[in-house]
């Protein structure tokens, strides 16, 4: 059996109760056996100053670690102000610098928004895309998932009770499986030199 791909899922959200870190904790749960995802935090991170560059922050340095060492990555967030919240942001352009060395260079990547607002975070799902062209992240087109009035998916134990989504979410990761086989670089590489 081979190795399931190492995933990293960030969350927009730095919130205790965030729907899109219910949303992660459904995902990490549902998503295919070759699949392994885990949570990869971005609250701690200073905020990007190039100055920093000559002495990195250790947290900065732990974080580009941790994203160059997975094979993909999960963005799930929330919209702030028709965007990305700063947060997300902010751990994107701590991981695109040094430039030489950008983590999300050639990382298939996927994104999920969610918000209790009838449109789901379509501006903060589209700007983030936009950020990950800039960043050649390969990301995955479709399925596309704005998930609006996300403020009724769970109950009070936190437990997804919309089994629609809950099946949206699996076909999501299904087809985010199959992306990343189809994308991550070492993989390509392999089955080109087998042929
Ligand atoms: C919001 N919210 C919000 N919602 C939305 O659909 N479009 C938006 O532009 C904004 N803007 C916005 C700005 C700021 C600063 C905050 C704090 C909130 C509401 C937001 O979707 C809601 O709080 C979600 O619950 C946030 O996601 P989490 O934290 O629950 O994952």
């Amino acid at each position: 059996m081979t190795k399931p791909s190492n995933i990293a899922v960030l969350v927009g959200s730095l919130r205790k109760d965030s729907i899109n870190r219910k949303i992660s904790d459904v995902l990490i749960k549902l998503a295919p056996s070759t699949l392994s995802l885990s949570l990869v935090e971005i609250g701690g991170l200073p905020l990007y100053n190039p100055d920093d560059e000559t002495y990195p922050h250790v947290a900065w340095t732990k974080f580009r670690d941790k994203v160059k060492a997975v094979d993909a990555i999960l963005f799930v967030t929330p919209e702030y102000n028709r965007s990305v919240p700063a947060a997300l942001k902010n751990a994107l352009d701590v991981g695109s610098r040094p430039l030489a060395s950008n983590v999300w260079n050639d990382k298939p990547c996927a994104v999920i928004s969610a918000s209790p607002g009838a449109i789901g975070g379509f501006g903060a799902n589209h700007h983030l895309r936009q950020s990950l062209v800039a960043l050649n992240a390969p990301t995955m087109a479709a399925p596309e998932i704005y998930i609006g009035s996300a403020d009724k998916l769970f109950d009070e134990s936190g437990k997804l009770i919309n089994a629609d989504i809950r099946k949206l979410l699996q076909n999501f990761m299904q087809a985010f499986n199959d992306w990343i086989a189809a994308n991550v670089k070492s993989q390509v590489a392999l089955v080109a030199s087998a042929a």
